[in-house]
């Protein structure tokens, strides 16, 4: 696995295992968890290392519980996990608990990547947060620290008032939506870009495209555009419920796009 080095030395492999509705009923985000760890068993199996849960999915359990199983060690897996902050920030005592609560349920005692799961409305309190996040880095509990889903403003915050910069900005970033001019400003920053939900938005006429390039290749729409994703060091977490289509989105080491394949994907 091609690993990407944060802007603080560590390495990010490139593709790592999206996991929001793993472990739950029906396949659903809202689903109640099933009690087992099948998706998370045919990722290690399948070569996975990397995983991005939060707190919000309400499965980093999951997540604990299926590394536990695989028996490997600690130090194979790279875990990314987020402070939910879709209602905002209750204070420093509540994030200190709920990061105390990921660390149980993914039984660790060290995170490799934490992040601000989305910003909120309140200048303060996201620096507040930030704080909270640079000490736990400087604790060594969080190996790499970063946030999801901040546009310029709320970079530029962080990137004025901070100690640390965020290693990482996860954002969307798929066909119809590459989000480009936020991943050339994370890029001018020194932040590495995770692209979330990279396989969305594919309609048949871009599925048609990127079959065509596909291809050439023998790889799949699928295939194709993570692949483009990571020739211009986009992170990307795809996630599947079924084994083949997992492997599929890690066998893409063995294939360059040309500049004229690029441009057809950029232009979908
Ligand atoms: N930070 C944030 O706010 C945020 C927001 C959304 C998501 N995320 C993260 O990003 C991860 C990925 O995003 P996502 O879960 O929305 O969706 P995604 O990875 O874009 O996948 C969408 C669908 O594509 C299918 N698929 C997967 N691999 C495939 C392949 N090789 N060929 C064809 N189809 C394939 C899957 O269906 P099948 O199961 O049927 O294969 C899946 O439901 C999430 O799991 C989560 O960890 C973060």
């Amino acid at each position: 696995m091609k690993n990407f080095k944060l802007n603080n030395g560590a390495g990010i492999p490139v593709v790592g295992s999206g996991a929001n509705t793993y472990g739950k009923e029906g396949n659903q985000y809202s689903g109640a968890l099933r009690g087992d760890t099948q998706e998370i068993d045919w990722a290690i199996e399948n070569g996975y290392r990397h995983f991005d849960t939060a707190q919000a999915y309400n499965n980093e359990e999951v997540l604990g519980k299926g590394l536990k199983k695989s028996s490997l060690p600690r130090e194979d897996f790279f875990i990314t996990t987020k402070l939910n902050t879709f209602k905002g920030f209750s204070g420093a005592d509540w994030a200190h608990a709920e990061i105390k609560k990921s660390l149980e349920k993914l039984q660790t005692d060290y995170i490799d990547l934490f992040l601000i799961h989305s910003p909120w409305d309140n200048q303060d309190e996201i620096l507040e947060a930030w704080n909270i996040l640079e000490d736990y880095y400087n604790r060594g509990v969080f190996r790499s620290i970063g946030v999801s889903n901040f546009e310029k403003e709320h970079l530029d915050l962080i990137l004025e008032n901070g100690k640390i910069k965020p290693a990482v900005n996860q954002i969307e970033s798929h066909i119809g939506k590459w989000n480009e001019e936020l991943i050339d400003y994370n890029k001018g920053n020194e932040i590495a870009t995770v692209a979330w939900s990279p396989l969305s938005g594919i309609d048949e006429n871009a599925k048609k495209v990127l079959d065509e390039i596909g291809d050439q290749y023998g790889k799949t729409y699928a295939q194709v555009v993570l692949r483009y994703q990571i020739e211009r060091d986009v992170i990307v977490i795809p996630k599947s419920h079924n084994k083949e289509r997992q492997a599929q989105s890690l066998d893409i080491f063995d294939f360059e796009l040309t500049a004229n394949d690029r441009e057809r994907i950029a232009a979908l």
